[in-house]
């Protein structure tokens, strides 16, 4: 069993956690694994929209013989000003563990502080670990493991690309990561990362990132409430396309966590080229849950 109680970023998790949760995953995508949840319940609360992440955490805990609620904006009292402390005591006496997707990582904190059942931390504006587990489980698929095998980063520093630096700390997989000098990784995310034992290497340009890279990833330009700030950044992140002249003379595997929005920040043509893996990629949130949600729950 893994050591942490909530999973609010990838490095609540050891380096031995991680291997457990991606081998526990890869055993339940075999057919090789039966952990029975015997009809424990996940509450998932949403405040942002979602495809993958509600689906694939639903789909598990049928899988495995559980259940999950779905809470949207609309359903509970946490959007209208019931606060973040008594929420998690009240689904924590219901549920055996909670997802949620936040805007603020605070209110995440604040989930597990007051939980006495686990958190897991669907997105908030800082963070995305479980994508980073199926981004993970995807990478190794492909290449049998993370030795010699680099990853490049091209465009926001964001959510997803923050979990991911953990990630890769974690697995001790080379990342470069470009993105334009105003929308890099947080500091203390590198921090973090540097104590994990590796900081990924910074670049300004794409074509320095891509150069030598296995896997370009990359995501939306604008996250979700950020709409605001759409102008701006698109201004910001011209240059930053995963495009077929940014892919020329590589032979890099593409993942982006989806929803892609074509035409900004990736190409129509290479999300349906053969080189692209986004959907082994979204498939596997399904399975990287399932390992996560044994490791916690059974
Ligand atoms: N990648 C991801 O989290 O997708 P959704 O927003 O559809 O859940
Ligand atoms: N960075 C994106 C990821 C969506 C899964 C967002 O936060 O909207």
């Amino acid at each position: 069993m893994i050591e942490t109680t909530h999973l609010l970023d990838v490095d609540d998790l050891t380096a031995e956690d991680l291997e457990t949760v991606l081998d526990r995953a890869a055993a339940i995508k075999a057919g090789e694994d039966d952990t029975d949840l015997d009809r424990q319940t996940l509450a998932m609360v949403f405040e942002k929209p979602s495809t993958r992440t509600r689906t694939s955490f639903e789909t598990a805990m049928t899988r495995l013989g559980g259940h999950a609620i779905f809470l949207g904006p609309d359903d509970i009292h946490l959007g209208s000003g019931e606060p973040v402390k008594d929420t998690a005591r009240a689904l924590a006496g219901y549920a055996d563990a909670i997802m949620a997707r936040l805007f603020d990582h605070a209110d995440a904190e604040e989930l597990a502080a007051y939980s006495d059942v686990p958190v897991i931390n669907g997105l908030t504006d800082d963070a995305h670990p479980c994508q980073t587990l199926a981004d993970l489980l995807t990478v190794r698929e492909r290449f049998g493991g993370f030795d010699d095998v680099t990853v490049a980063w091209v465009g926001d520093g964001n959510n997803v690309a923050q979990s991911f630096v953990l990630g890769a700390a974690l697995a001790d997989l080379d990342l470069v990561v470009a993105t334009p000098p105003e929308y890099g990784i947080d500091d203390d995310v590198l921090d973090r990362a540097a104590d994990l034992g590796s900081a990924p290497r910074l670049v300004d340009d794409p074509a320095d990132a891509v150069d030598g890279a296995d896997v370009v990833y990359t995501d939306v330009w604008v996250s979700m409430g950020e709409e605001d700030e759409r102008e701006e950044k698109l201004r910001a992140f011209q240059g930053y396309q995963v495009n077929a002249d940014l892919l020329a003379g590589s032979d890099a595997a593409v993942m982006h966590c989806l929803p892609a929005h074509r035409g900004e920040e990736i190409t129509d043509d290479v999300v349906e080229s053969d080189r692209s893996i986004v959907w082994q990629q979204a498939e596997n949130r399904l399975h990287a849950q399932a390992g996560l949600l044994v490791e916690l729950l059974a």
